[in-house]
């Protein structure tokens, strides 16, 4: 990866690897069973109707880290040190992360995400809020090995919120946590949040909404595919499905042909028999214990976890042995 566009003295861009969406899509639904890889599930209509699953009294997640971060930042700001640099890898708007930069005394803050509009944006508005913290930004896909820039802090903590690790496989979610212990220094942190395993009522609750918005969110893949793609997916033939697979421990989103149909893309012909599914995304759900045999497998120590009092979520403080 190389540095190909300096936006702005403090962001950085690390453009990705071209992205082959067609042919990804082709590979997905060719295979069986058929499946299309999450991140397409984010464009723009997709990320605003992600941006409302969150605030959705269901999907109990966002607000359960938000406050355990709240209520632990003593604690939190403790292990992080005086002078450390704060990398956080999918930033976004950056919403969870002031309540560490109001009370932790940072070297600096290096708010990584693939959006460049997006960064660009939260950088300036951090500029203003923290004036006197150093701020770069870097656009790159932190799934794909990245080279941090020299910080000069005292140590580096990766801030990895949202159980986004929950959306990897489990054999990637080791892999992306070896790569991440190689990459930092002995005695470096990783604050991470995890969904933990819980009522089954609840979590398929947290994922099939009252107001269709994950519905929506999922189905969206498919007017982006008809879109973008130039496929003739007939929406109204398709319907949402979030359930939890015990024995896999997660919730696995489907998107489910209602007919018997065949839709077209480029030359090809997909056929799908009714009842047949696109399978969308997979979050995982671990426990505290099976979390941090994860870490210790590949690379950390488990120092300490918060969670909230019903213990629905966590928040683990692990460092690099
Ligand atoms: N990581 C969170 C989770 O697994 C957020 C998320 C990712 C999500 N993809 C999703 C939430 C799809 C709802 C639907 O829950």
């Amino acid at each position: 990866m190389s540095v190909v566009n300096q936006e702005s003295s403090n962001i950085t861009n690390l453009s990705p690897k071209q992205d082959d969406m067609f042919t990804n899509i082709i590979n997905g639904l060719t295979s069986n069973p058929k499946t299309i890889a999450a991140k397409y599930l984010y464009d723009e209509s997709g990320s605003k109707l992600f941006e409302r699953i969150t605030d959705l009294e269901e999907y109990y997640q966002t607000r359960t880290e938000f406050d355990i971060l709240n209520q632990s930042h003593a604690s939190i700001a403790k292990l992080m040190e005086k002078g450390a640099d704060l990398i956080e890898l999918g930033s976004g708007s950056s919403t969870k992360t002031h309540v560490l930069l109001d009370e932790t005394n940072l070297n600096s803050y290096i708010p990584i995400d693939i959006s460049s509009t997006m960064l660009t944006k939260t950088v300036c508005q951090l500029e203003k809020d923290y004036p006197r913290l150093k701020i770069h930004g870097i656009v790159a896909d932190y799934t794909q090995s990245f080279s941090l820039p020299e910080l000069g802090g005292n140590k580096r903590v990766v801030f990895f919120p949202g159980s986004t690790i929950g959306n990897f496989e489990p054999f990637e979610a080791a892999m992306f946590l070896k790569q991440l212990s190689n990459t930092l220094n002995k005695g470096d942190g990783l604050l991470i949040g995890v969904d933990l395993k819980k009522d089954q009522d609840m979590l398929e609750k947290a994922y099939n909404d009252k107001q269709g918005i994950t519905a929506a969110f999922n189905m969206n893949l498919l007017t982006r595919m008809n879109r973008e793609l130039n496929t003739d997916f007939d929406v109204e033939n398709f319907y949402h499905h979030a359930f939890y697979n015990a024995a896999k421990s997660r919730i696995e989103m489907h998107l489910v042909s209602k007919v018997n149909q065949t839709v077209h893309l480029g030359d090809r012909k997909i056929d799908f028999a009714e009842s047949e599914t696109i399978h969308t995304e997979n979050s995982y759900k671990y426990s505290i214990n099976s979390f941090q045999k994860i870490g210790s497998r590949c690379g950390f120590k488990p120092v300490e976890v918060f969670v909230d009092k019903n213990k629905w979520f966590s928040v683990h403080y692990l460092e690099v042995e």
